[in-house]
């Protein structure tokens, strides 16, 4: 389409009527697929989040797309990509409202999440055989249409700006940020622009908040997102400076 300003990010992206999932069909087909390529489902029939959660895709409601990366040298900092991807999803989705980041990977508006990240990657032997990125994005989902227990927390765009979602228009905005930040990072290793979105745009920088690990809860300050993505806080308790790099934790308000 002519609003596909990329070389390569989106060259081709594969329009599917229904799949189980974007990613794990990205995963099962790996090989076929090239570096940029992207697929992307009207419906999600089992739809995976975060921490081994479901998420729901409702039919023409909402955008459910896997990105494909192959890169050419390993990538060091692979986390660094959820930053990345969560600042091109801001700035695509900034047309529409104010969005916000929840580290590591919650895109919000008006409080409530509207979009998700999950980044898988496939290894054959100890080569790296690809980088999938997931995205979901509730585009113009009824609030009534939400699970009963998300309703306090889930919303989508529509609901949030009262405006009906273009999901082309969205969809190849947020490729051309990603193909900028991301040849900016190759070429540069310098992560600032898109981590500065992410700091700006932060809802957890200069509060309090619970991070809730698997054994323990401890409350800290949330200091900033550091060059390498991680999030840097101060717990409460000790007063010592730590870097969370996992995003196999929940972050919660009071
Ligand atoms: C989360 O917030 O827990 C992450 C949600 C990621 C959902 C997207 S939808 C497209 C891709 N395919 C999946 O099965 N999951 C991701």
């Amino acid at each position: 389409s002519k609003l596909l300003d990329t070389d390569f990010i989106g060259k081709p992206v594969q329009l599917h009527a229904r799949l189980d999932s974007t990613n794990t069909y990205a995963k099962a087909n790996l090989s076929d697929l090239k570096n940029g390529d992207v697929i992307l489902a009207h419906e999600q029939t089992a739809g995976k989040g975060r921490l081994g959660r479901n998420w729901t895709s409702p039919a023409g409601a909402s955008i459910s797309m896997s990105l494909v990366l192959k890169p050419a040298s390993p990538f060091e900092r692979l986390s660094l990509l959820t930053q990345l991807t969560a600042a091109a999803l801001i700035k695509a989705l900034n047309d529409w409202g104010d969005v916000k980041i929840k580290w590591p990977n919650d895109i919000i508006l008006n409080s409530r999440k509207i979009a998700g990240i999950l980044i898988e990657t496939e290894f054959s032997g100890s080569s790296l055989e690809g980088i999938i990125i997931g995205i979901g994005i509730n585009t113009n989902v009824d609030q009534e249409n939400i699970p009963q227990e998300l309703q306090s927390k889930a919303t989508s765009l529509k609901e949030g700006t009262n405006r009906e979602i273009d999901p082309n228009t969205l969809v190849a905005s947020f490729l051309t940020f990603f193909e900028k930040y991301y040849v900016d990072f190759l070429n540069s290793q310098r992560p600032a622009p898109f981590l500065s979105v992410c700091r700006e745009q932060s809802i957890l920088i200069g509060k309090n908040y619970w991070i809730i690990d698997t054994d323990r809860k401890r409350k800290a300050y949330i200091k900033t997102i550091d060059s390498t993505g991680g999030l840097v806080v101060t717990y409460l308790d000790t007063n010592k400076t730590e870097v969370i790099t996992s995003t196999d934790l929940s972050i919660r308000g009071d």
